[in-house]
């Protein structure tokens, strides 16, 4: 089953693919994730993507391309994925069957995360995530995972790019970039669109009635 989350910088993408991760056994491929690691790693690319991200800019397609390619190749006989993040734009949904072909893999489903602007810059700025499990919460909202988390506060960090002025602009560049994938996919037989809005757990429950599991 491969599945792409897409929405907004906040829409909960991160959340919603840790939920199937810990339930169903699917591996989340994160693109935020992948290139934070770049960064993280000091490669060749590693600035160049700093600077990007800290500005609240897309990384090349190709660049963006390259990464996820070298990842995929590395993937032993995963046929469980979640697509965190990609595709983000026109070009990367075209990209994206041919890149998924090379690995005999398929898209099935799609499910969009609609949020409302002024709900997301609240999610973000309560946004934290433990530099130990990785796992996301948010300060603000201190739900059963966060009572729960065993690595302790000590840990929680708040993203680089998440600051007011960041936030905005990456919510800007979704509305002109990222939206184009809405008429993209909307004719995909596994197009779902989700509320974004609703609590954590509704939206689980949503997800998991469209997967059937
Ligand atoms: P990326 O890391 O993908 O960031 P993003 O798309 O901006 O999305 P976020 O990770 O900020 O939000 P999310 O939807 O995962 O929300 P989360 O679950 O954390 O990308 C970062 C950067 O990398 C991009 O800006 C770009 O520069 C580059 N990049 C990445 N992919 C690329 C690509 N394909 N091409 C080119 N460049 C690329 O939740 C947020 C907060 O809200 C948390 O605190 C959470 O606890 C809370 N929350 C979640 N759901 C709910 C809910 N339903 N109710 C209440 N609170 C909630
Ligand atoms: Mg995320």
């Amino acid at each position: 089953m491969i599945i792409i989350l897409f929405g907004p910088p906040g829409a909960g993408k991160g959340t919603q693919a840790q939920f199937l991760v810990n339930n169903f056994k699917f591996l989340q491929v994160s693109t935020g994730d992948l290139l934070r690691l770049e960064i993280d790693n000091n490669t060749e690319y590693g600035s160049q993507i700093s600077n990007l991200i800290d500005k609240g800019k897309l990384v090349s397609d190709e660049l963006m391309n390259n990464i996820l390619d070298a990842y995929l190749s590395k993937l032993v006989e995963n046929k469980n994925i979640i697509f965190d993040g990609y595709p983000r734009n026109l070009y990367q949904a075209k990209n994206f069957p041919k890149l998924l072909a090379k690995y005999n893999l398929t898209l099935n489903k799609v499910f969009f995360l609609n949020v409302d602007r002024e709900l997301i810059r609240k999610r973000i700025s309560g946004r934290v995530i433990c530099s130990k499990c990785k796992k996301i919460f948010n300060k603000d909202i201190k739900d059963h995972e966060y009572n729960n988390h065993k690595c302790g506060e000590d840990f929680l960090v708040k993203r680089k790019d998440d600051s007011d002025e960041t936030i905005l602009k990456r919510y800007d560049l979704y509305i002109k970039d990222t939206s184009q994938l809405i008429d993209f996919y909307k004719s995909h037989k596994g197009f779902c669109e989700i509320d974004g809005n609703m609590e954590i757990t509704q939206i689980n429950e949503q997800i998991k009635g469209f997967l059937n599991v």
